[in-house]
């Protein structure tokens, strides 16, 4: 690799500029044949992308190695994993059970048209693809084999991981292609949403914790668009909660998905700006509800669920004690649909990194604030029932646990924050337990499932109670 400075421009870009390249070639050979000005000249675009790797490395690899994919060995972000063309790729790869594709020096336009032309057809498994590409006179153009990592040795609690990751993916892609639709004063991609928020739905309904978790870790900035279905997994998982049927949680997840494509109306450079609002930017950022409201009633194919999106779009920043935007005119209730998702976007911001605050705030912050600095904007039962939905009970919590043991949060288990060790403080028969320690995260060794499970959370306000015990001492001051 040189070290002169222009090169190694080009080499810290390259990675995800080769994914985006090689995703924007696909869809071009969609929509285009392969003599269209449009397919050319993205042909051409993803050619010197070629080069420029095989200038630098002698070779171009795209690979999936244990759910992260990489250019040349160079692995991308995390964050581009929820993006577009990463997330297509690696479904790509996944779904032909490749570990990979590279393009070897000396590969020709003609083979990558064959390649792209004929990549719907394409099989499944690496002999396959090998007959495949040589059907095609593809020679430069070479399947790699995939490596067996310990994930995919995990069994069904990966596999699920991995159909949660697929879904939410798509859904990351489907909002974003929508938002950016509707900017351009197109329709969203209705029926496809629609279809992925089923997804999610029956994920949830089957086993919430995968979509949770993923939700949990993907904490990009609030203004991606990760931000709006991480929004949409917890209120479907609240929902759940809640006892709301699968209908609803399809309208209510929609809803979740698009509470903030008014935000399209708004200028891109004030959501992104780092950095104090003037009094009148705040004016503009205020006016997303209204916009989003608009945009959802006047979309071409209006129904329940769009209707309930422009409701939730509306008033999700207002709160239960009708402080918030926009203003409204009478001393009215939010419903709870909007009240809901009120909820989990601001449990998702505050999470999340954003403009002007660069680290999120960690989870048992998170709670505290919305419990403590926040409550009037919450209705106070829907607040405890989330608390109690997304599992992140901070230390010092009150919980009853399915075998009937009333603990305290001790610690949480940095490797699943959903899964923390308690205190026991009295035994299922009622009898003082003598501060015994359950860690959540055990599995009977027989079966194999979790030993024991949190059922529900006591009350709230032990945990100002609790934190004058000694190994709460880290929190204590935020909760003072
Ligand atoms: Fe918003
Ligand atoms: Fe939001």
């Amino acid at each position: 690799m040189s070290a002169n400075p222009s090169s190694q421009a080009v080499d810290l870009d390259s990675a995800p500029e080769f994914v985006n390249g090689f995703f924007a070639l696909f869809r071009t050979s969609r929509l285009y044949n392969a003599n269209h000005p449009a397919y050319r000249t993205q042909a051409a675009k993803f050619f010197s992308l070629l080069s420029g790797l095989w200038a630098m490395d002698g070779r171009a690899a795209l690979e999936t190695i244990d759910g992260h994919l990489f250019v040349n060995g160079r692995r991308l972000p995390a964050t581009a994993r929820a993006s577009a063309a990463p997330g297509f790729v690696m479904e790509l790869l996944e779904d032909h059970q490749l570990g990979g594709l590279l393009f070897a020096e000396g590969c020709q336009p003609e083979e990558l048209e064959h390649l792209f032309f004929a990549l719907a057809e394409a099989p499944t498994g690496l002999d396959a693809w090998t007959d495949f590409l040589t059907r095609l006179n593809i020679i430069h153009i070479v399947p790699v084999q995939l490596q067996k990592t310990p994930t995919e040795q995990l069994g069904e609690l990966e596999r699920q991981r991995g159909v949660a990751r697929k879904t939410f993916v798509s859904a990351v892609s489907l909002v974003e292609s929508s938002m950016v639709a509707v900017g351009d004063g197109k329709s969203m991609y209705q029926p496809a949403v629609k279809r992925v928020v089923r997804d999610l739905v029956d994920q949830i309904m089957e086993d919430e914790a995968a979509l949770l978790e993923l939700a949990a870790l993907m904490h990009y900035d609030e203004h991606t668009y990760a931000h709006s279905v991480n929004v949409a997994v917890l209120a479907i998982a609240f929902g759940k909660r809640l006892g709301l049927d699968k209908k609803y949680l399809a309208i209510l997840g929609f809803g979740a998905l698009f509470h903030d494509i008014g935000k399209t109306r708004v200028p891109p450079a004030l959501i992104n700006k780092p950095g104090k609002l003037s009094p009148e930017e705040w004016e503009q950022i205020r006016l997303h509800p209204i916009l989003g409201a608009i945009i959802m009633i006047s979309s071409r194919d209006t129904d329940e669920y769009t209707a309930k999106a422009a409701e939730i779009a509306f008033m999700h920043h207002v709160s239960l004690n009708l402080r918030g935007y926009p203003q409204l005119p009478s001393q009215r209730t939010p419903g709870i649909s909007p009240m809901i998702i009120k909820i989990c976007d601001v449990f998702n911001a505050l999470s999340s990194a954003r403009v002007y605050f660069k680290e999120p705030f960690p989870p048992h912050e998170v709670i505290r604030k919305m419990v403590v600095e926040m409550r009037a904007e919450f209705d106070p039962l829907l607040l405890n029932l989330f608390i109690a939905t997304v599992g992140i009970f901070p230390v010092g919590s009150l919980v009853l646990l399915n075998n009937g043991a009333i603990g305290i949060i001790y610690k949480t288990n940095p490797e699943n924050i959903y899964r923390p060790q308690v205190r026991i403080i009295a035994n299922p028969d009622g009898n003082k337990a003598g501060l015994r320690v359950v860690d959540l995260n055990e599995r009977d060794q027989d079966t194999g499932v979790f030993s024991c499970n949190i059922s529900r959370l006591l009350d709230l306000d032990h945990h100002r109670l609790m934190t004058s015990a000694e190994p709460l001492a880290d929190i204590k001051p935020s909760l003072q």
